[in-house]
């Protein structure tokens, strides 16, 4: 029996001393090791997946200049007859006269010879419908020419289910013959994500139309003709640090003809020539072949949307090469001087004074104040030694004139193998303010390279843009990946790795940020939406969080006393202070099934405070997702613990990504 006693008092000791044995963090938050730069967590933009035209740009009509290759594509000419476009006599054509305008030439000739009501007219399907809110207003304009007044408009918002729900009559009452803008509204009585919009004609005589466009009132700050507000609200929440637009790829162009040029994007509207989106035939998979890029989002927007959401600019331009990917043409190096004035004429364009021409460009079109660029960059994924020639040439003329401008460039598309082990170090002893790298990549190597920037050298000048990641559930480009819970557990893990090394990585975004549920090319995403909604994915969630709670400093952090690393016993974690909130914030990832019991021990506050605040994102199925029909399957819960004793004592769960945030002047 005594044995028996001592046995179990023995197995008890154990479990005791096994407790204790439980990892331990010590965490000292008097122990500063680096700034966390304000931009460290940011935003990447790229109209990919319908991002813009179609998605956060609110335009409602597609092809509204009939600019598309096909001119009637996303229209329909609605008419009994057979033959489309002709009624009784009256027709309907496309007209191109290049000569007159050339960055707009096409518009619709409509001639009438009295048609029955509702007999003839237009119809225009939306991007993959649209999306219409009951007791919303709607702004219509279009542009048109005649020479007599006899044309009457008829305008009505069609549900999917066959239902006017919306509808407006106007007449054009110009006869000056040149072209005029015609703009009314009108509230839509039901909602639906999947309406059209009808135009008919009715009365007797001709008149030209351009620039049909409709859109709805509920935009970003109420701006006419703007932003859909849900979808910049979900970047505002972000809190980014920065906003690097316009891509991605589309800055290279499948070749250099269709280059983004940013001088293009500006002023009216019906001005901005469209050209073709390189994602409208990149994926053979996921063709869209109605994915033009209108610039309804141009420069100016951007950099308005910089300024609204309290992001640092950070535009990429074309180096002189096309994507690499596809046609890879180069500008000869002799002919670089328009790129490097682009280049130029942006940075005066964001910072000049009404002195400069650029800087009265930006004056005129309504933004007195300088947008204080800090950072530009030059290529996108580009690599090679072409790359690094045309480079030296921009670096050389840009930091001439603007030496204070840090230029953000290329390690190629991979970050490691031949392409990255020849610009890694080639940039860094050119030593340019960022090298931008990108990880696609499955959830194993995010977990596997969470120390990746642990071996950096923290004191060389060029810092990492962490530019565009993603954690690919099946792999790089597959239309399989999914944003599930193991991919934002990856990334989350990830991110510590960037925190813990904040005085290496100075900037990172994930990548592609928006896609339309039936308008995308790529997959995985931060944002689904559709056409009235948009929903977060679990990996927005872990973004949200490490942005909106970076801290201004790291701290010293020890894991079983040893120096914190990454997936030490399957557990991720980093610390930083803010010192503006005077809060201690430390970011805990669990990779592995099992609940874990952990032990906090703080060092360098006068006082523990009593409670601390926790926001825990956690699922037991690594499959899980968000969907639109239930968007919230995955969410960060918030909470508060009360704390005892000399440690923060908690629980974690299983895949589990927890956030504790504690006040560190607690009296
Ligand atoms: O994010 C999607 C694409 O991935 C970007 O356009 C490009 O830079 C990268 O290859």
């Amino acid at each position: 029996m005594k044995q028996f006693i001592q046995l179990i008092a023995f197995f008890l000791a154990f479990e005791c001393i096994a407790q204790k044995q439980e990892p331990t963090f010590k965490v000292n938050v008097s122990q500063v090791e680096s700034e966390v730069s304000p931009t460290m967590w940011g935003i990447f933009f790229e109209d990919i997946n319908m991002g813009a035209d179609g998605g956060i740009y609110a335009e409602l009509v597609k092809n509204r200049s009939f600019e598309f290759f096909k001119p009637l594509m996303g229209w329909k000419i609605t008419s009994p007859n057979t033959l489309q476009g002709f009624y009784l006599g009256s027709e309907i054509t496309i007209v191109n006269q290049p000569e007159k305008a050339s960055t707009n030439p096409r518009y619709l000739h409509v001639n009438l010879k009295n048609p029955n009501p509702q007999s003839l007219g237009i119809s225009n399907e939306g991007f993959r419908g649209m999306g219409i809110k009951k007791g919303l207003r709607y702004d219509f304009s279009v542009f048109y020419r005649q020479k007599t007044a006899h044309t009457v408009l008829v305008i009505e918002l069609v549900s999917s289910s066959g239902q006017i729900i919306g509808q407006t009559k106007i007449l054009p009452n110009d006869t000056s013959n040149e072209w005029r803008k015609l703009e009314t509204s009108f509230t839509a009585n039901e909602t639906d994500a999947k309406a059209k919009l009808n135009i008919w004609f009715e009365g007797n005589g001709e008149i030209d139309l351009d620039m049909i466009s409709l859109f709805p009132s509920d935009t970003w700050k109420g701006r006419k003709e703007g932003l859909r507000a849900d979808m910049v609200q979900m970047l505002a929440d972000m809190k980014p640090g920065f906003i690097r637009f316009p891509g991605g790829c589309i800055v290279e162009g499948h070749d250099l003809s269709v280059r983004y040029q940013w001088k293009k994007t500006l002023g009216p509207i019906e001005n901005r020539k469209l050209i073709v989106n390189r994602w409208n035939y990149e994926m053979a998979h996921r063709l869209a072949p109605d994915y033009f890029q209108t610039f309804g989002l141009g420069f100016m927007e951007y950099f308005q949307l910089a300024e609204d959401i309290g992001a640092e600019p950070l535009p990429i331009l074309n180096c002189g090469m096309a994507c690499q990917f596809n046609s890879g043409e180069l500008a000869p190096l002799n002919q670089l001087e328009p790129y490097i004035q682009d280049a130029l004429d942006l940075i005066e364009f964001a910072n000049g004074d009404s002195t400069t021409f650029w800087g009265k460009v930006r004056i005129n079109l309504g933004h007195s104040k300088p947008f204080n660029l800090k950072m530009l960059g030059v290529g996108n994924e580009n690599w090679g030694t072409q790359y690094i020639e045309r480079l030296e040439i921009f670096k050389e003329k840009l930091q001439a004139i603007y030496p204070n401008i840090k230029l953000v460039c290329s390690t190629g598309p991979l970050p490691n193998g031949p392409l990255f082990d020849y610009l890694n170090p080639t940039l860094r002893k050119m030593e340019v303010g960022f090298v931008d790298e990108h990880f696609y990549s499955r959830p194993e190597w995010f977990f596997a390279n969470a120390k990746r920037y642990d071996s950096y050298d923290k004191k060389t000048k060029t810092k990492v843009f962490a530019g565009e990641y993603a954690s690919q559930s099946v792999g790089m480009v597959s239309p399989e990946n999914k944003n599930n819970w193991l991919t934002a557990l990856s990334e989350a893990a990830f991110m510590t790795g960037m925190e813990r090394n904040a005085g290496v990585v100075q900037m990172a975004s994930y990548a592609p940020l928006f896609a339309h549920i039936d308008g995308w090319q790529w997959t995985p995403n931060l944002i689904w939406v559709d056409n009235l909604k948009s929903m977060a994915t679990p990996n927005y969630h872990v973004q949200k969080i490490y942005s909106n709670y970076k801290g201004t400093h790291t701290v010293s952090m020890l894991y079983k006393d040893k120096q914190v690393s990454a997936g030490q016993d399957s557990l991720f974690a980093s610390a930083v202070i803010d010192k503006n909130s005077q809060e201690l914030i430390l970011k805990i990832v669990n990779q592995s099934k099992e609940k874990r019991q952990i032990s906090i021990q703080i060092e360098g506050l006068s006082k523990l405070p009593k409670a601390a605040n926790l926001i825990k994102l956690e699922n037991e199925n690594l499959e899980a997702l968000n969907t639109l029909e239930r968007p919230n399957e995955i969410q960060a819960i918030e909470n508060t613990i009360t704390l005892s004793g000399k440690n923060v004592d908690l629980a974690i769960g299983g895949y589990s990504f927890t956030t504790i945030r504690l006040k560190t002047n607690a009296k």
